[in-house]
Parts: structure tokens; sequence; C-alpha cells
């Protein structure tokens, strides 16, 4: 993750000699600003970089140029003569503010300062923040990797253009051999060992992380791509008003749901027939509303939602796609699978390797058993969830809430 940094900050000792003495122009130059303009307080200070282009101030705060915020103020009151530091830092009374309509916690400040979402935007430590970045990325996409994938990830991640934010989540502790690709530079890494897809997505994609995209992919490691492009595709979801949406399956291996099987004759389907006797209702899973976990493209609005769902100890989201129609409505015209840009599920056991081995059972035979626990785990918290919400209500259940 140390990449933002690597070029900044270890300095030669005559750069940080520089680095001081422009820092003191700065000072000086401040100084005669103060004078000039008694009321202006720091915060509104705004120096002309075309003045003093070398000037950065965020380096006061760096302690490799050897000088704190703190003695910087210190100077700057004993020249102006002990005037009130206070009116650097507040103008107003702070404990007449209470705005109960802010974010939760924050109802002290103005409204105007609140920055109540983020973004994966990387900033340079330098120049206008406002010019900091040169595209502004409105999709992101995210792949739960390990070293081992990483031809197939390479090749992924070029199926994505400039226009979409790169998140690595790392289950295997290796994260500094991907530098060996240019886009790795430009990608966000994260690191936890052994941890899953959802156990990423529910700590670090926070629906107020993620706002500013419009799209959001949560992919596995193990997708072939070589007939999927990421633009064309969202051209198409937008074009068919999809919320939730996986690309189509090549069917090379049966075992897969018909619903996410690859059509040749259509751009986008949402509808399909299963085996008898396995929709009852053709509007929900696995005959519609229905998606896999392998390979996800959410829309900020339903992630907004979807996001809740998901559960801190569940960390293999096995059941989450029976109820990701929940999220959006109507499901069965909101979900579907995109069959003009289609992907191959390479079944790649590599996450199931990662667990732990025990006499006379291979490590993937523990994850797989943990899988199908969670999954009625998370089907049962589903089914007594909505049976306190109606009962509490005082109503009576719908009838097809199971699955
Ligand atoms: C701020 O305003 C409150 C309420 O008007 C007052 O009680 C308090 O003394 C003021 N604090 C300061 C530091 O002026
Ligand atoms: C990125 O987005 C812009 C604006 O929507 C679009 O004009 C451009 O073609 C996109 N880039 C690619 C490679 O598709
Ligand atoms: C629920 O099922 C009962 C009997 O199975 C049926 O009479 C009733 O109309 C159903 N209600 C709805 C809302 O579908």
């Amino acid at each position: 993750m140390g990449t933002p940094f690597r070029s900044g900050i270890l300095r030669k000792p005559n750069e940080t000699m520089r680095l001081m003495v422009t820092t003191f122009v700065g000072v000086v130059f401040g100084f005669f600003l103060g004078v000039s303009f008694p009321t202006l307080t720091l915060t509104k200070m705004n120096l002309p970089t075309s003045l003093f282009p070398s000037i950065d101030l965020t380096y006061i705060e760096d302690k490799y140029a050897g000088l704190s915020s703190q003695a910087l103020l210190n100077a700057l009151s004993s020249l102006k003569g002990n005037r009130d530091t206070s009116t650097y830092f507040y103008r107003y009374n702070d404990t007449e503010i209470w705005v109960p309509t802010n974010p939760r916690g924050a109802e002290r400040l103005p409204p105007n300062i609140i920055a109540a979402e983020s973004d994966f935007f990387l900033r340079r430590l330098w120049g206008q923040p406002s010019e900091d970045l040169t595209i502004k990325p409105k999709y992101l996409v995210t792949f739960t990797v390990g070293y081992d994938q990483m031809k197939n990830i390479d090749a992924a991640v070029k199926k994505f253009s400039e226009n979409f934010t790169i998140v690595l989540f790392h289950y295997d502790d290796r994260t500094s051999e991907w530098d060996e690709f240019e886009w790795s530079r430009r990608a966000i890494h994260v690191s936890a060992r052994k941890q899953t897809k959802w156990w990423y997505a529910k700590r670090f994609l926070h629906p107020d992380i993620v706002a500013p995209y419009d799209y959001i992919f949560i992919w596995d490691e193990d997708l072939g791509v070589e007939h999927f492009d990421a633009e064309e595709y969202i051209k198409l979801v937008r074009k068919h008003g999809l919320e939730i949406s996986q690309p189509g399956l090549e069917p090379n291996n049966g075992l897969t749901w018909q619903m996410t099987k690859r059509r040749g004759d259509s751009e986008v389907h949402k509808v399909t027939e299963e085996r008898p006797g396995w929709c009852n209702n053709p509007h929900v899973p696995p005959c519609a509303a229905f998606v896999e976990i392998m390979a996800p493209v959410f829309s900020r609005d339903s992630w907004r939602c979807v996001w809740h769902m998901i559960q801190n100890d569940l960390v293999h989201g096995w059941g989450l796609d029976f109820a990701l129609r929940k999220c959006v409505e109507p499901a069965h015209e909101k979900i579907g699978v995109v069959d003009s840009q289609w992907i191959v599920h390479q079944s790649v056991p590599s996450l199931g390797s990662q667990g732990q081995a025990e006499i006379g059972r291979a490590p993937w035979e523990g994850v797989r058993e943990r899988c199908g626990k969670e999954w009625i785990m998370f089907r049962d918290r589903m089914v007594n969830a909505e049976k306190a919400y109606f009962e509490a209500m005082g109503k009576d259940p719908p009838n097809s809430t199971a699955h």
C-alpha cells in the first residue's frame, strides 16, 4: 500500500534544507499577509502558486522538514505580538452549532464542511488539490487475488478501461510482486491474510466510500475474460436497466444454473426455465431475479442495500445470490445476465486451498463444508428477520419469502 509515498518522503539532506528555506519564505509571506489583512484567518489563506511555485505547506507537518505545525504557530504568534492564536483555528463559538440532519455523530459541524462520502481516487502530495485528478473513474472493479493467479488477473484488468478504479484484495500477503504490472501502480492494494471476497467487501467497500462509482464489479480471480469488454458491458447494463447483473457464463462444465448460462441469441436475459419443479414462481430464483456471487455487478443504489445484507461472520457469501432480489424492485426486471459480453468460469480452487488441512481431509473440504453451513445460517437469519418484522408490524408474512 505504500506506493504513493515511495517517491515523496526519503529526501536527501540538501533537499530538506531547501524545504526548510521555502517553508520559512512561506512563514514570512504569511506574516505579511497577516499584517496587511489582520482579519484574515489561516484557514482562508490562499497562496498564489504562480508567485511561489515551490512553497508546499504540506511539508510543514512533515517530520523530515523538522518543523511541526505547532512550531510554526509559535513562530507566527510571537512575530505578531501575542495575538490570540485561537483565531487560526476557529472563527465562531462552536457550541452553538447543532444540525440534526447531519450524519449521525457529526451534528456539531457546520454542514458545508462535512465530507460524508469518500472514494479511492489517488492524489498527489503536491500541487493544487483541485488539479490532482486528470480522470475521475466512474466505475470500480475489485478482484480478490492470490499471486498465483497473476496472469489471469493481468488479462482481466486489461479489459477495464481508465474509467475504472482497480482495487485488489490480497488474501496471500503478496502485494509488492504485482509491481511488475504497469497498471499495479494505479491500483489500490488491500492485504489481509486468508480472507474472502465478502469479508473484504464488507470492510472496505462501504457504500459511503464507493459512492462516486456508478457501477461496482466485485469479482473472483478465476474468470476468463477473452470475450468481455467492461465499457461495452456497462452500455448494455444501462440500456436494459439492470441494477444487479453478471456476464453470461460459457456453459463449459455442466454445473451452472440455467439463469447464468450465456445465450448466443440475445444481449441480455432476465428470466429462464429451470428443471421441472424448481420454480413454482417464475419471477423468483433460480428462474429470475438471480445472479451468482462469482462475478456480480452492482449499481450504486443496489450496492447501498446489498452491503447491509452481508453478514460480518458469514464470509463465503453463500445464499446471498438468492437474497439479492430483496434489494431491488421489481427484481425480475432489474436483475439480469448480459449475454453478449460473457466470461468463462475456470473453477480454480484458489481460496479453497487456503483452508486448514485436517487428518484425512484436504483443505478445501473444510472450506466447502463451511460454505454449506453458512448458506443455511444466512437463510435462517433472513427468514427470522422477516418474521420478526411482520410480527412487529402485526401483519401476516407474504407467501413466498423462502429462498
Ligand atoms: C459559546 O456560547 C455559549 C452559548 O451562547 C456560551 O455559554 C459560551 O460561554 C460561549 N463560549 C465561548 C468560548 O465564548
Ligand atoms: C471513458 O469515459 C468517457 C466518458 O464517458 C468516454 O468518453 C470514454 O470513451 C471512456 N473510455 C473508454 C476507453 O471507453
Ligand atoms: C397465500 O397462500 C394462500 C394459500 O396457500 C392463498 O390463499 C393466498 O391467496 C396467498 N396469498 C398471496 C398474497 O399470494
